[in-house]
């Protein structure tokens, strides 16, 4: 027996706008952690060697580093991180982390290992949400950003991977019903 699901037709731009109304973020929140920026800016380069740290010291993520301008990815990732505390978070900012999960999407990076990695982001977003007045509150917001990251860069994937099944077997409905295995 097939079964469709709501979730299935939300598309596009709308994906990013449902994902930002289920983190639930409020005013109050997202000021707690745009008061944080200048924090995250002074805690950029202890997380930017510990990342590379733990790219390079693993054979297959340190292969795809072997190509790339490590400049340009310091000052990527180094903003990437800063704007989790950015304090606005509307649609723009979820299209322009989709477009960062896409990039990875297209150097045939498993997904696994950005996945991975929030282990190391965590407890640097963690330490800049503990300098906040309101640190408890800090971290709770920190939390729900960095899922909203998640849950983006995931979805470059997932887009990814329908499109193409999809186009494969005629129709994204028949794509969803393969991948849940019911098809
Ligand atoms: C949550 C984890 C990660 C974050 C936040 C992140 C962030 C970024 C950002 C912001 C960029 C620049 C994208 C652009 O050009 O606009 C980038 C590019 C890149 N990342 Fe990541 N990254 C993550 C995980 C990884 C992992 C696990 C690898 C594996 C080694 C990796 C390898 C690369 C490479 C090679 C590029 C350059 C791609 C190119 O321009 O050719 N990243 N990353």
């Amino acid at each position: 027996m097939s079964t469709d699901h709501a979730s299935w037709h939300i598309k596009g731009d709308s994906i990013l706008t449902e994902l930002i109304a289920m983190m639930d973020l409020s005013a109050e929140e997202t000021a707690t952690l745009g008061a944080l920026q200048g924090a995250a800016r002074v805690h950029a380069p202890a997380l930017l060697d510990a990342f590379y740290q733990r790219l390079l010291s693993h054979s297959n993520t340190a292969e795809y580093l072997q190509q790339a301008s490590m400049d340009r990815l310091h000052t990527a990732v180094a903003n990437w991180f800063t704007d989790l505390f950015s304090g606005n978070y509307n649609e723009q900012y979820a299209k322009k982390r989709l477009i960062i999960g896409d990039v990875h999407v297209r150097i045939g990076l498993p997904v696994r290992y950005p996945l991975a990695m929030i282990d190391v982001i965590m407890p640097f977003g963690e330490q800049v949400a503990k300098t906040s007045a309101t640190p408890d509150a800090a971290i709770k917001a920190f939390h729900k950003v960095l899922s909203l990251d998640i849950a983006i860069f995931n979805q470059a994937y997932e887009d990814n991977q329908l499109k193409h099944l999809a186009e494969l077997v005629g129709g994204e409905r028949l794509a969803r019903l393969l991948l849940s295995g019911q098809g």
